[in-house]
């Protein structure tokens, strides 16, 4: 028997708890081309801004042992040109879209969700309110419990479809910050966002990013990233999107164990633009040896000491 590998999240069925993560893989035509987009649970755009922006000069990545930092600076079209020139591609694919929307104030978090309100392919959006690498916005929102509950209060007045809170892990505790965006209004939290980390080159002194500091991403973020959905899971009740370092089926496992009930797939795209397909094949073969039914049996069923 197939295993049922269907998720719903906030009313919102998947065809699998299979994402792309926000920024590693533009708006989707590339990795088009290495699989068809149809395989994944949903697609999530790179972060979208009011206006067109250039991002930071490069050096703008950097590799670290078992994962690599960035300092993108939301490099991006903007809401006008994401409307008029991907959406109509994005039409094309069948697969859930989830528009990931980042703002340097309150008011631009609410015009953006407000021009995408008419847009029915923006499935959901995810608001960045976690971006470690802009220098106005971005982070703040999500590192203060009451601006975290008042922009996604204002946004849910303006966009009806479900709105995920992607949380920052630079905070002391996670956990006030998941429930402060539940308190205004959240129906999906996505965690983590990187880790601000940074690299210096020994032989000329210099940062390795022109932003000096950027985002820790892969592999090396995935064990903070677990214990933090876990302790979320714990103390929340709304669904999580785990994001962190997923690099295999075993990866997704785990996060779904300790209460993801998706996932996102980041840095992993960049070694293996792939990796989405052979994580569901796995994925499938992993509950047909387990004898379970469905994934969803796996959530939360994680056992602790
Ligand atoms: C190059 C790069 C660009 C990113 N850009 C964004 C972005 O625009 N918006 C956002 O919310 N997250 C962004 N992220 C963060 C990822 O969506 C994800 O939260 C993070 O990379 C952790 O997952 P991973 O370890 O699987 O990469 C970016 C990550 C990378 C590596």
């Amino acid at each position: 028997m197939t295993p049922d590998l269907k998720v719903t999240l906030a009313g919102v069925e998947f065809s699998n708890p299979i994402m792309t993560a926000s920024g590693c893989c533009g708006y989707g035509e590339e990795l088009a081309d290495v699989f068809p987009l149809e395989k994944l649970g949903a697609l999530v755009t790179k972060s979208i801004t009011r206006e067109p922006r250039l991002g930071h000069p490069p050096p703008r990545t950097a590799e670290t042992p078992a994962g690599m930092l960035n300092a993108i600076g939301l490099a991006n079209v903007g809401v006008k040109r994401f409307l008029a020139e991907k959406i109509p591609w994005l039409e094309t694919q069948k697969t859930k879209i989830i528009v990931n929307v980042a703002g340097s104030s309150l008011d631009e978090y609410v015009e953006i969700c407000a021009m995408l309100a008419d847009c029915e392919r923006a499935d959901m959006i995810e608001l960045n309110i976690s971006c470690p690498n802009v220098s106005e916005g971005g982070i703040q929102f999500g590192t203060n419990p009451a601006m975290t509950e008042k922009v996604i209060a204002e946004v849910k007045k303006v966009f009806s479809r479900p709105l995920v809170a992607k949380l920052t892990p630079n905070v002391t505790d996670i956990v006030e910050m998941a429930k402060a965006a539940e308190q205004g209004g959240a129906d999906v939290l996505s965690l983590i966002n990187s880790m601000v980390g940074t690299s210096i080159d020994i032989e000329t002194w210099q940062t390795r990013l022109t932003n000096n500091k950027g985002g820790l991403t892969g592999p090396a973020i995935k064990p903070i990233a677990l214990a933090l959905v876990d302790a979320v899971h714990s103390n929340c009740r709304l669904p999580i999107i785990g994001i962190g370092g997923i690099a295999t089926a075993a990866d997704v496992i785990e996060f779904l164990l300790v209460g993801a009930s998706a996932v996102q797939v980041g840095t992993a795209l960049f070694v293996e633009p792939d990796a989405p397909v052979k994580i569901l094949n796995d994925l499938t073969s992993y509950l047909k040896r387990k004898q379970l039914a469905r994934v969803t049996d796996l959530v939360g069923q994680v056992r602790k000491y």
